[in-house]
């Protein structure tokens, strides 16, 4: 038991998020997929969103079939249109919105070069990634209570920069301080709002990507764990900005990346 004025009970349990519900954006696969699952075993309502109704679909499948309470709705995030009318659906069935994790995101061309790069696509990355977030936060938060837990999916591209990664790296950049500016903003209504910083994890964002084996190589080369991410190793610290045990975390990063920014 910690003493942090509420005095919760933290009992190391599957139901660390009992009563919550959940909205993850992204959550067809990887990261967003693990964490739908989490957060349903530890006993949240979770709402997963994204573009491909299959993906979407399946992982509501899974999880129901284990006895989890989740439904999917179709939504770009970075359209203010798809963002009202999935924070209303949330709403309708399950009366309020606890858990806010704005996890969905593009890449672009991780290799090209800065006069390569598209005014067009660089704006893309940046209203999936930045606007996004931004227009998920100004969306939830007026049914949001206090002890309610917003967590941005950034990326060690929003620690360091990199070549070639230039959109990916201002939009990750830019969430970083989107939460730190939201942490500041939501503190007096007592919303928490943290990002994390996954290194590189096996998903389909980089499995699919051009060059992928050389990136791989790349980036497992330069983390000193030696090994890509599970996406429940990003799970599960998603678990922990999301519950009660960092009750006095807000404005913060948690950085997952076996290492890579230590250098
Ligand atoms: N995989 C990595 O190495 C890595 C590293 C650092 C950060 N991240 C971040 O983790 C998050 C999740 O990525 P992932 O690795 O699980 O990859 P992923 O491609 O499996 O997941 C991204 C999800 O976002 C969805 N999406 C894309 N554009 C969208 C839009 N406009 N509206 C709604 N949904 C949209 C996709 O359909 C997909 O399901 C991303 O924000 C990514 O930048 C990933």
């Amino acid at each position: 038991m910690i003493n942090n004025g509420n005095t919760y009970n933290l009992q190391l349990t599957r139901s660390r998020l009992k009563e919550k519900v959940a909205l993850i954006t992204g959550g067809g696969s990887g990261i967003g997929e693990a964490t739908a699952k989490l957060f349903t075993s530890e006993g949240a309502s979770v709402m997963i969103t994204g573009t491909r109704e299959e993906k979407l679909k399946k992982v509501t499948k899974d999880i129901q079939s284990n006895g989890g309470n989740t439904l999917y709705a179709i939504q770009d995030v970075s359209k203010e249109a798809d963002w009202e009318k999935t924070i209303q659906a949330l709403i309708n069935r399950f009366g309020k919105i606890d858990i806010l994790v704005n996890n969905a995101g593009i890449t672009g061309d991780l290799l090209a070069s800065l006069p390569d790069r598209t005014a067009e696509e660089f704006m893309q990355v940046l209203s999936t990634n930045l606007l996004g977030p931004f227009l998920g936060i100004k969306t939830a938060v007026p049914f949001m209570q206090k002890g309610a837990s917003i967590v941005n999916v950034s990326s060690i591209a929003g620690i360091t920069g990199n070549a070639g990664g230039n959109a990916y790296t201002a939009s990750k950049g830019g969430s970083r301080m989107l939460s730190k500016g939201a942490a500041i903003e939501l503190a007096k209504q007592g919303i928490r709002v943290n990002s994390i910083h996954p290194g590189y994890v096996e998903t389909p964002m980089v499995q699919d990507m051009r060059d992928a084996n050389a990136f791989r190589e790349m980036a497992v080369g330069s983390t000193p764990l030696g090994r890509g991410a599970s996406p429940d190793e990003m799970a599960m610290g998603i678990l922990f900005l999301a519950s009660e045990e960092s009750s006095f975390m807000t404005g913060a990063e948690l950085i997952i990346d076996g290492g890579f920014t230590a250098f």
